[in-house]
């Protein structure tokens, strides 16, 4: 049926000249049965306006008949719009335990309780049924007016209400969906946001990163210098304190120490400085060798080794290579697992590459405690881009740490054990072939750097 228009009505009495009465009232015979009904109609002053859609009536006897009904009109979605209910009907139930029922069953019903005299207060009725909105009171003998009023303003009052929940049902889906609209907004403005904010700290890192650079390769050019000859002045100095101590000796040899120069030798200790001298040689040569490492470094770094040609490369012949080298740093702290995907040929600086691996799996290694970890390579490529990540089983990366990891000379390590250029020299390198390199890290559980590459560089510059 139309949801919307309803002209169905209930009506439970007991008295059976009550059903003719209504029927005669609200169901007349139409203007169509002919010009003698509507006469018969017009006299009895019951007739229906033109153009007032007519009632249909519906009758019962006793309260539970009259749920029944109520439940079957619901069952083949023909509810009823309204129900007049007599207040006494013995032997049944009465008017309001007939009512607390219908409304049980169909709590939209509009309800009239009918009643010439009451064995219930009217205030004790109202307080039992707590429905005001959907009940009125009609008193015996009613008008025949006061029944049609009823009904009309009652079916309608149904309609509307049936209209508003319409109304409200789909002003709420609009609602929903307005709502989902502005969601899916910021959704996209948050993802915006963050995008935004990636290319902004990448923006930040690359320019750090110049001009670390540009200081880099002044330090490292003025260092350079010194550090050569230091570096060859070891060697000679080496040679001279050598023969200083031959000399010593054959003095020694050839006669014996006056008692002044043996309390000379006493004195400066010179036995403790023939071991020493050597042993302080070497270690201010291995100091040097360090220096002029961190020195290489940072020209890498800051030329990222220009002289290399583009050429196009097998990653994971790299990898292994690579994994070679730096097998004795790991092979007692991890065990390496590949989980290597197909590969096209990669257009890079293949020893820079290495590098960036090799950084990667030195960090792996030292991040890991002292019981045995896993570190896992896996490769892979994803449309223009080929990918390769280094996951460990390590500490994990403190979430105020991860922001600094990149930054030239920042390293956790204890000093002589990390310059703090691993990571900065790799982003250097990634971001020379327009890749990306990414890090996620959970404390105490492991890290994954990944890196992805161009298959191929738009322009190769070296
Ligand atoms: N896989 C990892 N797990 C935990 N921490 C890491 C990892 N990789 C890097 N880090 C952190 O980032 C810091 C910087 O790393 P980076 O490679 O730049 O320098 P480093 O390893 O300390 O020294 P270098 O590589 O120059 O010898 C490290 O000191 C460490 O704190
Ligand atoms: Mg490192």
């Amino acid at each position: 049926m139309n949801t919307l228009h309803n002209r169905r009505i209930l009506l439970v009495d007991d008295m059976p000249t009550i059903h003719e009465d209504f029927r005669k009232i609200l169901v007349p015979p139409s203007a169509a049965k002919g010009a003698l009904d509507a006469a018969k109609a017009a006299l009895f002053g019951d007739e229906l306006r033109p153009g007032e859609r007519p009632f249909e009536l519906d009758s019962a006897y006793q309260g539970q008949e009259g749920l029944a009904k109520v439940v079957e009109s619901l069952r083949v979605d023909q509810p009823y719009a309204m129900a007049f209910v007599d207040m006494r009907m013995p032997p049944g139930w009465d008017g309001v335990e007939t009512v607390e029922r219908l409304w049980q069953a169909d709590p939209r019903l509009q309800i009239v309780i009918c009643t010439a005299y009451s064995d219930t207060s009217w205030e004790e009725v109202l307080e039992r049924l707590d429905a005001r909105d959907r009940l009125l009171i009609l008193k015996k003998p009613f008008d025949n007016i006061e029944v049609r009023q009823l009904a009309g303003a009652l079916t309608a009052k149904w309609e509307m209400t049936q209209q508003a929940a319409l109304q409200i049902d789909s002003l709420e889906e609009a609602v929903e969906e307005r709502t989902r609209r502005l969601t899916q907004a910021n959704e996209a403005l948050h993802a915006e946001i963050a995008e935004r904010k990636h290319l902004e700290g990448q923006l930040i890192q690359s320019e750090k990163l110049a001009s670390i650079g540009q200081l880099a390769a002044g330090v490292a050019h003025e260092i350079n210098n010194p550090i050569g000859y230091i570096f060859s002045n070891f060697s000679t100095l080496d040679g001279y304190l050598a023969d200083l101590f031959a000399v010593i000796a054959a003095h020694e040899a050839a006669a014996p120490a006056t008692a002044d120069i043996a309390a000379l030798h006493e004195r400066v200790g010179l036995d403790y400085l023939k071991e020493d001298v050597p042993a302080l040689m070497q270690e201010s040569r291995e100091g040097i060798v360090r220096v002029r490492q961190i020195v290489q470094d940072l020209k890498d770094f800051s030329r990222v080794d220009a002289s290399q040609d583009w050429q196009r490369a097998d990653l994971h012949q790299g990898i292994e290579s690579t994994l070679n080298i730096v097998a004795s740093e790991v092979r007692y702290k991890a065990d390496v697992v590949r989980d290597f995907g197909q590969l096209p040929e990669v257009e890079c600086l293949p020893s820079q590459i290495n590098q960036v691996v090799m950084n990667l799996v030195v960090n792996a290694a030292h991040a890991m405690g002292p019981a045995r970890g896993v570190i896992t390579i896996r490769t892979g490529a994803e449309g223009a881009m080929v990918w390769f990540s280094v996951e460990d089983t390590g500490s994990g990366i403190p979430p105020e740490v991860l922001p600094r990891i990149f930054d030239p000379f920042f390293t956790t390590k204890p000093v002589g054990q990390g310059t703090g250029l691993g990571l900065s020299l790799s982003y250097g390198i990634v971001q020379k072939h327009h890749g990306r390199i990414e890090v996620k890290s959970e404390l105490g559980k492991g890290t994954t750097f990944r890196v992805s590459l161009p298959m191929q560089q738009a322009t190769a510059v070296a």
